[in-house]
């Protein structure tokens, strides 16, 4: 069954974030969308065709992981942004991080320092199904360094199209703005599921 590009125009309008950021990131998601769809019909008719042997296979399956990871990483940045309220307390999220990180303050110090690191990616809050940690940690790209059996919680992109056309190279304040804008009821509903 085909991807469907989701809406995320409730979006515009928060603030830090201005319109043509907004839609120049959606139209780029929408792409991923567009390709992670055109390589799943390629790959299948490869395989109805008994080429799978082939270099072509194995070079467009290594691309699948790029734009598929690519449309899901912006569905789960844009999903985790538009809140208004501050992560709650009583919520097993908080709890979750404040028994780690010993208080919401130090992960946010944490979060932030690996949004900081040169190069682009990605910064996440993980859960780790198997032990429980939770970890900040990066992604180089879309599809290179996942850390296996790890849920994202919250996901930050800090690719230089996330945030060049209002920040320039002010990264820190697009991360800043960024952190205002959390959704943590989507992100607490994200543990919660994860965290069985
Ligand atoms: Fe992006």
């Amino acid at each position: 069954m085909a991807y469907q590009a989701k809406n995320y125009s409730h979006l515009i309008g928060m603030e830090g974030f201005s319109k043509q950021l907004l839609e120049n990131h959606f139209t780029l998601y929408q792409g991923y969308v567009t390709n992670t769809n055109k390589l799943a019909d390629i790959l299948s008719q490869m395989l109805k065709d008994g080429k799978t042997a082939t270099p072509e296979y194995a070079e467009l399956k290594r691309r699948f992981g790029w734009e598929f990871n690519g449309m899901r990483l912006h569905e789960y940045y844009f999903e985790n942004l538009g809140g208004k309220d501050a992560l709650a307390k009583g919520t097993g999220l908080i709890g979750a991080i404040e028994k780690q990180f010993g208080s919401y303050a130090n992960w946010e110090t944490d979060f932030k320092a690996v949004g900081s690191m040169r190069g682009i990616g990605w910064t996440l809050l993980y859960l780790d199904g198997a032990n429980g940690t939770r970890s900040n940690d990066w992604i180089n790209d879309h599809d290179m360094r996942h850390l296996a059996g790890c849920t994202p919680i919250v996901v930050l992109d800090v690719f230089e199209h996330a945030f060049m056309i209002d920040y320039g190279l002010k990264r820190a304040d697009y991360i800043a703005a960024f952190m205002k804008n959390i959704n943590w009821k989507e992100a607490s509903a994200r543990y919660d599921k994860a965290h069985k």
